[in-house]
Protein backbone atom coordinates (compact mmCIF):
# COMPACT_ATOMS: atom_id res chain seq x y z
CA UNK A 1 0.00 0.00 0.00
CA UNK A 2 3.09 2.52 0.10
CA UNK A 3 1.97 4.26 -3.01
CA UNK A 4 -0.88 5.51 -0.64
CA UNK A 5 1.52 6.73 1.77
CA UNK A 6 2.01 10.05 -0.08
CA UNK A 7 -1.43 11.01 -1.08
CA UNK A 8 -2.04 14.12 0.48
CA UNK A 9 -5.57 13.81 2.70
CA UNK A 10 -8.50 14.91 0.60
CA UNK A 11 -10.23 18.06 0.86
CA UNK A 12 -13.79 18.32 0.25
CA UNK A 13 -14.81 21.84 0.79
CA UNK A 14 -17.77 21.34 -1.55
CA UNK A 15 -21.02 23.16 -0.72
CA UNK A 16 -22.31 20.06 -0.49
CA UNK A 17 -19.92 19.38 2.32
CA UNK A 18 -20.80 22.61 4.13
CA UNK A 19 -24.73 21.71 3.62
CA UNK A 20 -24.56 18.08 5.03
CA UNK A 21 -22.22 19.68 7.81
CA UNK A 22 -25.29 22.06 8.67
CA UNK A 23 -27.94 18.82 8.59
CA UNK A 24 -29.21 16.55 10.76
CA UNK A 25 -26.26 13.75 11.14
CA UNK A 26 -27.19 10.39 9.61
CA UNK A 27 -25.77 8.74 12.51
CA UNK A 28 -25.75 10.18 16.41
CA UNK A 29 -23.67 8.15 19.07
CA UNK A 30 -23.62 9.46 22.30
CA UNK A 31 -22.20 7.37 24.90
CA UNK A 32 -22.16 4.11 23.72
CA UNK A 33 -20.76 1.06 25.86
CA UNK A 34 -20.88 -3.03 25.07
CA UNK A 35 -19.79 -5.06 27.56
CA UNK A 36 -19.48 -8.77 27.40
CA UNK A 37 -20.75 -10.28 30.47
CA UNK A 38 -19.51 -13.84 31.39
CA UNK A 39 -19.17 -15.72 34.62
CA UNK A 40 -15.24 -14.89 34.84
CA UNK A 41 -15.17 -11.39 33.36
CA UNK A 42 -16.85 -8.39 32.25
CA UNK A 43 -15.32 -7.18 29.05
CA UNK A 44 -15.66 -3.28 28.65
CA UNK A 45 -15.27 -3.03 24.51
CA UNK A 46 -16.70 -0.51 23.95
CA UNK A 47 -16.16 2.34 26.72
CA UNK A 48 -17.72 5.35 25.98
CA UNK A 49 -17.94 6.25 22.13
CA UNK A 50 -19.83 10.03 20.89
CA UNK A 51 -19.34 10.71 17.31
CA UNK A 52 -21.68 12.50 14.36
CA UNK A 53 -21.80 11.13 11.16
CA UNK A 54 -22.86 13.89 8.44
CA UNK A 55 -24.76 12.83 5.21
CA UNK A 56 -22.23 11.92 2.42
CA UNK A 57 -19.44 11.77 4.92
CA UNK A 58 -16.47 8.87 5.37
CA UNK A 59 -15.57 8.44 8.95
CA UNK A 60 -12.27 6.63 9.44
CA UNK A 61 -12.03 4.53 12.86
CA UNK A 62 -8.44 3.65 12.95
CA UNK A 63 -6.77 2.25 16.08
CA UNK A 64 -4.82 -1.18 16.90
CA UNK A 65 -6.06 -4.35 17.61
CA UNK A 66 -8.65 -4.58 20.00
CA UNK A 67 -10.20 -1.11 20.63
CA UNK A 68 -13.45 -2.13 20.36
CA UNK A 69 -13.73 -1.05 16.24
CA UNK A 70 -15.51 -4.09 14.97
CA UNK A 71 -18.35 -3.97 18.04
CA UNK A 72 -18.66 -0.44 17.74
CA UNK A 73 -19.30 -1.11 14.02
CA UNK A 74 -21.94 -4.15 14.86
CA UNK A 75 -23.38 -1.83 17.66
CA UNK A 76 -24.81 0.54 14.93
CA UNK A 77 -26.51 -2.59 13.68
CA UNK A 78 -27.42 -3.78 17.12
CA UNK A 79 -25.62 -6.94 15.47
CA UNK A 80 -24.25 -8.22 18.93
CA UNK A 81 -24.42 -11.49 21.21
CA UNK A 82 -27.08 -11.79 23.55
CA UNK A 83 -24.97 -11.54 26.21
CA UNK A 84 -23.28 -8.01 25.09
CA UNK A 85 -24.54 -5.29 27.63
CA UNK A 86 -25.69 -2.21 25.29
CA UNK A 87 -25.53 1.19 26.61
CA UNK A 88 -26.08 4.80 25.47
CA UNK A 89 -27.91 6.49 22.70
CA UNK A 90 -27.65 5.70 18.43
CA UNK A 91 -30.14 7.24 16.14
CA UNK A 92 -29.72 6.64 12.63
CA UNK A 93 -31.79 8.52 10.13
CA UNK A 94 -33.51 10.36 12.95
CA UNK A 95 -34.18 6.65 13.97
CA UNK A 96 -33.33 5.53 17.57
CA UNK A 97 -31.91 2.27 16.68
CA UNK A 98 -32.20 1.10 20.72
CA UNK A 99 -35.93 1.16 20.50
CA UNK A 100 -36.39 -0.99 17.32
CA UNK A 101 -38.38 -4.02 17.48
CA UNK A 102 -36.59 -6.95 15.92
CA UNK A 103 -38.55 -6.41 12.85
CA UNK A 104 -37.75 -3.16 12.17
CA UNK A 105 -34.42 -3.74 12.72
CA UNK A 106 -34.08 -6.19 10.35
CA UNK A 107 -35.56 -3.78 7.67
CA UNK A 108 -32.79 -1.30 8.50
CA UNK A 109 -30.08 -3.62 8.17
CA UNK A 110 -31.58 -4.73 4.99
CA UNK A 111 -32.21 -1.28 3.33
CA UNK A 112 -30.75 1.66 5.16
CA UNK A 113 -27.19 0.23 6.56
CA UNK A 114 -25.43 -2.09 5.00
CA UNK A 115 -21.98 -3.78 5.77
CA UNK A 116 -19.25 -5.26 4.24
CA UNK A 117 -16.50 -7.66 6.55
CA UNK A 118 -12.69 -8.63 6.22
CA UNK A 119 -13.90 -12.28 4.48
CA UNK A 120 -16.98 -12.22 2.07
CA UNK A 121 -17.69 -15.59 2.52
CA UNK A 122 -19.64 -14.81 6.20
CA UNK A 123 -21.82 -12.69 3.72
CA UNK A 124 -22.81 -15.10 1.29
CA UNK A 125 -24.25 -18.72 1.74
CA UNK A 126 -22.19 -21.20 -0.29
CA UNK A 127 -24.98 -23.08 -1.61
CA UNK A 128 -26.56 -20.41 -3.65
CA UNK A 129 -25.10 -18.61 -6.55
CA UNK A 130 -23.92 -15.06 -5.70
CA UNK A 131 -26.57 -13.39 -8.43
CA UNK A 132 -29.60 -15.65 -7.00
CA UNK A 133 -28.34 -14.51 -3.14
CA UNK A 134 -28.52 -10.39 -4.26
CA UNK A 135 -31.86 -10.73 -6.47
CA UNK A 136 -33.29 -12.69 -3.08
CA UNK A 137 -32.51 -9.66 -0.96
CA UNK A 138 -33.90 -7.00 -3.49
CA UNK A 139 -36.84 -9.16 -4.21
CA UNK A 140 -37.40 -9.31 0.46
CA UNK A 141 -36.19 -5.59 1.00
CA UNK A 142 -37.44 -4.06 -2.21
CA UNK A 143 -40.60 -5.45 -2.45
CA UNK A 144 -39.25 -6.59 -6.79
CA UNK A 145 -40.03 -9.29 -8.65
CA UNK A 146 -37.04 -12.00 -9.21
CA UNK A 147 -37.01 -11.21 -13.07
CA UNK A 148 -36.09 -7.55 -11.70
CA UNK A 149 -34.10 -9.05 -8.72
CA UNK A 150 -31.79 -10.22 -11.43
CA UNK A 151 -31.65 -7.19 -13.21
CA UNK A 152 -30.87 -5.18 -10.08
CA UNK A 153 -27.82 -7.66 -9.46
CA UNK A 154 -26.64 -7.34 -13.41
CA UNK A 155 -26.30 -3.73 -12.77
CA UNK A 156 -24.51 -4.09 -9.58
CA UNK A 157 -22.27 -6.13 -10.94
CA UNK A 158 -21.51 -3.83 -13.64
CA UNK A 159 -21.21 -0.59 -10.98
CA UNK A 160 -18.95 -2.50 -9.45
CA UNK A 161 -16.94 -3.50 -12.28
CA UNK A 162 -17.06 -7.51 -12.29
CA UNK A 163 -16.39 -8.53 -15.45
CA UNK A 164 -18.29 -11.29 -17.89
CA UNK A 165 -20.73 -10.35 -14.84
CA UNK A 166 -23.45 -12.71 -16.78
CA UNK A 167 -21.22 -15.71 -16.10
CA UNK A 168 -20.25 -14.79 -12.48
CA UNK A 169 -23.52 -14.02 -11.34
CA UNK A 170 -24.36 -17.81 -11.92
CA UNK A 171 -21.28 -18.63 -10.18
CA UNK A 172 -21.12 -19.74 -6.23
CA UNK A 173 -19.40 -17.44 -3.53
CA UNK A 174 -16.26 -20.91 -3.30
CA UNK A 175 -15.84 -19.90 -7.12
CA UNK A 176 -14.71 -16.12 -7.21
CA UNK A 177 -11.22 -14.95 -6.31
CA UNK A 178 -11.26 -12.99 -3.43
CA UNK A 179 -11.08 -9.94 -4.78
CA UNK A 180 -14.39 -10.86 -7.05
CA UNK A 181 -15.39 -12.12 -4.33
CA UNK A 182 -14.94 -8.91 -2.24
CA UNK A 183 -16.34 -6.58 -5.45
CA UNK A 184 -19.73 -9.58 -4.90
CA UNK A 185 -19.91 -8.46 -1.69
CA UNK A 186 -20.23 -4.93 -2.18
CA UNK A 187 -22.57 -4.75 -4.96
CA UNK A 188 -24.63 -7.46 -2.38
CA UNK A 189 -24.29 -4.38 0.44
CA UNK A 190 -25.20 -2.07 -2.37
CA UNK A 191 -28.29 -3.77 -3.71
CA UNK A 192 -31.29 -1.79 -1.83
CA UNK A 193 -28.76 1.56 -2.16
CA UNK A 194 -28.42 1.86 1.82
CA UNK A 195 -27.94 5.19 3.47
CA UNK A 196 -24.99 3.87 5.44
CA UNK A 197 -22.44 1.48 4.52
CA UNK A 198 -20.59 0.27 7.27
CA UNK A 199 -16.76 -1.44 6.09
CA UNK A 200 -14.95 -3.55 8.89
CA UNK A 201 -11.28 -4.08 7.43
CA UNK A 202 -12.49 -4.91 3.72
CA UNK A 203 -9.23 -5.37 1.97
CA UNK A 204 -6.89 -6.51 4.71
CA UNK A 205 -7.10 -10.09 3.22
CA UNK A 206 -6.40 -9.00 -0.23
CA UNK A 207 -3.03 -8.66 -1.92
CA UNK A 208 -2.32 -5.02 -2.48
CA UNK A 209 -2.39 -4.23 -5.60
CA UNK A 210 -5.90 -5.92 -5.56
CA UNK A 211 -6.79 -3.57 -2.15
CA UNK A 212 -5.77 -0.67 -4.18
CA UNK A 213 -8.69 -1.55 -6.87
CA UNK A 214 -11.49 -2.28 -4.16
CA UNK A 215 -10.44 0.78 -1.71
CA UNK A 216 -10.89 3.44 -5.38
CA UNK A 217 -13.66 1.58 -5.97
CA UNK A 218 -15.29 2.40 -3.00
CA UNK A 219 -14.52 5.96 -3.06
CA UNK A 220 -15.68 6.04 -6.70
CA UNK A 221 -19.26 4.71 -5.80
CA UNK A 222 -19.70 6.57 -2.52
CA UNK A 223 -18.93 9.37 -4.19
CA UNK A 224 -21.26 8.79 -6.85
CA UNK A 225 -24.02 7.22 -4.26
CA UNK A 226 -23.64 9.96 -2.16
CA UNK A 227 -23.25 7.42 0.44
CA UNK A 228 -22.28 7.89 4.54
CA UNK A 229 -19.15 5.30 5.05
CA UNK A 230 -17.65 4.56 7.85
CA UNK A 231 -14.58 2.14 7.13
CA UNK A 232 -12.56 0.23 10.08
CA UNK A 233 -9.08 0.06 9.48
CA UNK A 234 -5.69 -0.36 11.11
CA UNK A 235 -3.50 1.04 8.08
CA UNK A 236 -2.92 4.89 8.01
CA UNK A 237 -2.62 5.20 4.51
CA UNK A 238 -5.82 3.58 3.93
CA UNK A 239 -7.04 5.92 6.25
CA UNK A 240 -5.36 8.89 4.87
CA UNK A 241 -6.87 7.98 1.14
CA UNK A 242 -10.73 7.13 1.89
CA UNK A 243 -11.77 9.57 5.28
CA UNK A 244 -13.22 12.94 5.24
CA UNK A 245 -12.45 12.54 9.20
CA UNK A 246 -10.79 10.16 11.16
CA UNK A 247 -11.26 8.43 14.87
CA UNK A 248 -8.42 7.75 16.70
CA UNK A 249 -9.96 4.33 19.23
CA UNK A 250 -7.84 3.05 21.99
CA UNK A 251 -8.87 1.03 25.05
CA UNK A 252 -13.20 1.43 23.93
CA UNK A 253 -13.13 5.34 23.11
CA UNK A 254 -12.33 7.90 20.51
CA UNK A 255 -9.56 9.28 21.98
CA UNK A 256 -9.35 11.71 19.03
CA UNK A 257 -11.28 12.93 15.76
CA UNK A 258 -10.88 15.65 13.29
CA UNK A 259 -10.74 15.71 10.02
CA UNK A 260 -8.32 13.94 8.08
CA UNK A 261 -5.73 16.72 7.13
CA UNK A 262 -5.95 17.40 11.07
CA UNK A 263 -5.29 14.62 12.33
CA UNK A 264 -2.29 13.66 10.26
CA UNK A 265 -0.33 17.06 10.10
CA UNK A 266 -1.30 17.93 13.95
CA UNK A 267 -2.24 15.23 15.88
CA UNK A 268 -2.93 15.80 19.44
CA UNK A 269 -3.44 13.09 21.44
CA UNK A 270 0.11 11.49 22.68
CA UNK A 271 -1.45 7.75 21.55
CA UNK A 272 -1.72 9.35 18.06
CA UNK A 273 1.24 10.59 17.48
CA UNK A 274 2.49 7.43 18.91
CA UNK A 275 0.06 5.67 16.19
CA UNK A 276 2.00 7.81 13.29
CA UNK A 277 5.38 7.23 14.19
CA UNK A 278 5.04 3.47 14.19
CA UNK A 279 3.83 3.05 11.18
CA UNK A 280 5.41 3.06 7.25
CA UNK A 281 2.19 5.94 6.69
CA UNK A 282 2.46 7.84 9.20
CA UNK A 283 5.80 8.97 10.21
CA UNK A 284 7.81 11.49 8.59
CA UNK A 285 9.78 10.46 5.67
CA UNK A 286 13.44 9.09 6.67
CA UNK A 287 12.01 9.02 10.53
CA UNK A 288 12.61 6.06 12.37
CA UNK A 289 9.92 4.03 12.74
CA UNK A 290 9.23 3.88 16.92
CA UNK A 291 6.81 1.30 18.04
CA UNK A 292 4.66 2.08 21.20
CA UNK A 293 5.97 0.70 24.17
CA UNK A 294 3.76 -1.29 26.57
CA UNK A 295 0.25 -2.85 25.60
CA UNK A 296 -3.26 -1.76 25.77
CA UNK A 297 -5.32 -2.01 29.03
CA UNK A 298 -7.01 -5.85 30.13
CA UNK A 299 -10.71 -4.16 29.34
CA UNK A 300 -12.08 -6.73 31.88
CA UNK A 301 -10.02 -4.41 34.46
CA UNK A 302 -10.09 -1.05 32.97
CA UNK A 303 -7.87 1.71 34.53
CA UNK A 304 -9.87 5.04 36.35
CA UNK A 305 -8.05 7.15 35.28
CA UNK A 306 -6.97 7.22 31.07
CA UNK A 307 -6.02 4.08 29.90
CA UNK A 308 -3.31 5.31 27.66
CA UNK A 309 -1.45 6.80 30.71
CA UNK A 310 0.07 3.78 31.54
CA UNK A 311 2.47 4.37 28.53
CA UNK A 312 2.33 7.95 27.96
CA UNK A 313 5.29 9.06 28.40
CA UNK A 314 3.35 13.07 29.39
CA UNK A 315 1.28 11.15 32.00
CA UNK A 316 1.00 13.27 35.15
CA UNK A 317 -0.87 12.53 38.56
CA UNK A 318 -4.09 13.52 37.39
CA UNK A 319 -3.91 11.30 34.22
CA UNK A 320 -4.71 8.57 36.52
CA UNK A 321 -7.64 9.89 38.57
CA UNK A 322 -10.85 9.72 35.74
CA UNK A 323 -11.55 9.49 32.55
CA UNK A 324 -10.54 12.58 30.54
CA UNK A 325 -12.57 14.72 28.92
CA UNK A 326 -12.75 15.63 25.75
CA UNK A 327 -11.55 18.95 24.81
CA UNK A 328 -11.45 20.67 21.17
CA UNK A 329 -7.76 21.43 20.17
CA UNK A 330 -8.89 23.19 17.07
CA UNK A 331 -12.26 23.91 15.13
CA UNK A 332 -13.68 20.21 14.74
CA UNK A 333 -10.63 18.07 16.08
CA UNK A 334 -11.45 16.91 19.89
CA UNK A 335 -9.20 15.31 21.94
CA UNK A 336 -9.48 13.10 25.15
CA UNK A 337 -6.82 13.79 26.98
CA UNK A 338 -5.83 16.52 29.68
CA UNK A 339 -2.26 16.68 28.52
CA UNK A 340 -3.06 17.45 24.51
CA UNK A 341 -1.95 21.48 25.09
CA UNK A 342 1.51 20.28 27.25
CA UNK A 343 2.23 17.90 24.08
CA UNK A 344 5.37 19.01 22.15
CA UNK A 345 4.63 19.32 18.54
N1 LIG B 1 -18.41 -11.76 21.08
C1 LIG B 1 -17.50 -11.35 21.97
N2 LIG B 1 -17.46 -11.87 23.22
C2 LIG B 1 -16.54 -11.44 24.12
N3 LIG B 1 -15.65 -10.48 23.89
C3 LIG B 1 -15.64 -9.92 22.66
C4 LIG B 1 -16.56 -10.33 21.64
N4 LIG B 1 -16.33 -9.59 20.52
C5 LIG B 1 -15.30 -8.77 20.85
N5 LIG B 1 -14.90 -8.96 22.12
C6 LIG B 1 -13.81 -8.25 22.82
O1 LIG B 1 -14.06 -6.85 22.68
C7 LIG B 1 -12.83 -6.15 22.50
C8 LIG B 1 -12.94 -5.31 21.24
O2 LIG B 1 -13.02 -6.20 20.12
P1 LIG B 1 -13.14 -5.69 18.62
O3 LIG B 1 -13.45 -6.90 17.81
O4 LIG B 1 -14.09 -4.57 18.54
O5 LIG B 1 -11.68 -5.16 18.32
P2 LIG B 1 -11.14 -4.50 16.99
O6 LIG B 1 -10.72 -3.10 17.34
O7 LIG B 1 -12.13 -4.66 15.91
O8 LIG B 1 -9.83 -5.35 16.74
P3 LIG B 1 -9.24 -5.97 15.35
O9 LIG B 1 -8.40 -4.86 14.77
O10 LIG B 1 -8.39 -7.09 15.83
O11 LIG B 1 -10.38 -6.39 14.49
C9 LIG B 1 -11.74 -7.20 22.47
O12 LIG B 1 -11.17 -7.25 23.77
C10 LIG B 1 -12.47 -8.47 22.16
O13 LIG B 1 -11.81 -9.58 22.71
MG1 LIG C 1 -12.18 -5.78 14.16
Amino acid sequence: MNDLALAEPPVKASAAAAAAATAEPLVRVRGLKVAFVSREATVQAVNGVDFDLARGEVLTILGESGSGKSVTMRALMRLLPQRARLEGEISVDGRDVMQLSPSALSDMRGQDVAMIFQEPMVAFDPVFSVGAQIAETVERHMGKSRAEGLKRARDLFDLVQIPSPQRRLAAYPHELSGGMRQRAMIALALACSPKLLLADEPTTALDATVQIQILLLLRQLQRELGMSVIFVTHDVGVATEIADRLAVMYAGRMVETGTVRDVIRSPSHPYTRGLLRSTVHGASRGARLEAIPGSPPDMSNPPKGCPFAPRCGLAIAGCLEAPPPPVEVAAGQIVRCIRAGAAPA
